[in-house]
Parts: C-alpha cells; sequence; structure tokens
C-alpha cells in the first residue's frame, strides 16, 4: 500500500540557495529512514512537492509540514492511496531549484506554478468571502 500527497506552498520569508539545499539534504536523511521518497522543486517562492510511502509515514510527514513555518498558504493538490507503483522510487528528496537554472525550456513549468498559485489564492480569498457573508447572515438573524 503506497500514499502519495502532491501540495503547493510559499515561502514564508525569503529563503537562500544554502538553506533550500539544506531543507532537502536532512528531508532526504529522514525520508530514508521512513521509506518515502519524492521531489521538492522551488521556483519564484513557490513549493511544489511530491511525497510518497507506507500511509502512516506520508501522514505523519504530512502533519510535520502543516506545523512548519518555513512556509504557508499549504494546498493540497492530490492525495491518493493504493496499489500504486512509485512515481520516484530513486529520489528520498530530489529538489529542483528552477531559480537556479535559467534554461529557457523551464520557462513554462515556472509559468504554470505561479498560476497554480494565484488559483490557489483565489479560493483563500473565496472561503473569506464565503466566511464574510455567513458572519453577516448570523448577525442579521440576531
Ligand atoms: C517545503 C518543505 C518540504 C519538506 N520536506 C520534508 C520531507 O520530505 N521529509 C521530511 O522529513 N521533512 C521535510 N520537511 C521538514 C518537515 O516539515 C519537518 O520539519 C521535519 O519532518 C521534522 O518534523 P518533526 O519535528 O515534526 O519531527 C520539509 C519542510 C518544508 C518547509
Amino acid at each position: 500500500m503506497l500514499k502519495r500527497i502532491k501540495y503547493i506552498s510559499r515561502f514564508a520569508k525569503q529563503l537562500s540557495t544554502p538553506e533550500i539545499d539544506e531543507l532537502a539534504k536532512i528531508a532526504g536523511e529522514n525520508n530514508s529512514k521512513k521509506d518515502i521518497t519524492g521531489a521538492l522543486m522551488a521556483s519564484g517562492g513557490i513549493f511544489f512537492q511530491v511525497i510518497e510511502g507506507p500511509p502512516e509515514a506520508i501522514d505523519s510527514l504530512w502533519s510535520s509540514l502543516l506545523k512548519d513555518p518555513r512556509h504557508k498558504d499549504i494546498l493540497l493538490l492530490k492525495s491518493e492511496e493504493g496499489e500504486m507503483e512509485r512515481l520516484f522510487p530513486e529520489w528520498r528528496m530530489k529538489k529542483i531549484d528552477l531559480d537556479r537554472n535559467s534554461d529557457i525550456r523551464n520557462e513554462p513549468l515556472k509559468a504554470m506554478l505561479q498560476t497554480v498559485l494565484r488559483q490557489s489564492l483565489m479560493i483563500y480569498e473565496l472561503t473569506a468571502v464565503l466566511e464574510r457573508a455567513a458572519w453577516a447572515e448570523m448577525v442579521e438573524a440576531n
């Protein structure tokens, strides 16, 4: 049984290249002890990460990730569980730092990540509107 989670988040503050390197290195060391594999992409202040492994190990990592102050606006893109093959069987935590890679072929990927982030901010805004509406209704009812 394998569980796989994909999410995006925003850097809580600007992270330097050595800081991202260090984060990915420690993540890889921890993951190898827990049979977790995956990839971590960083671009324009956004993380996109895929983690996969035994369901309990992934659930536990996910709750740590939600509490990690180094990133915010964590948006779960997909969570799946079942008899699946790993996407990254060889990668303890592969770091892909797109900001350090000026290859023009990566531009569409960077643009896509920015678009996904903008969409997630729209979802937050929509929720805020709904909350305000619910609040207004409650006040009116009283
Ligand atoms: C973007 C990002 C990705 C991370 N990826 C991993 C990871 O793949 N594996 C891992 O063990 N920790 C990862 N961490 C660190 C965890 O959030 C957490 O600090 C670490 O698992 C220790 O958690 P604990 O103190 O709850 O045991 C990541 C942190 C960030 C900000």
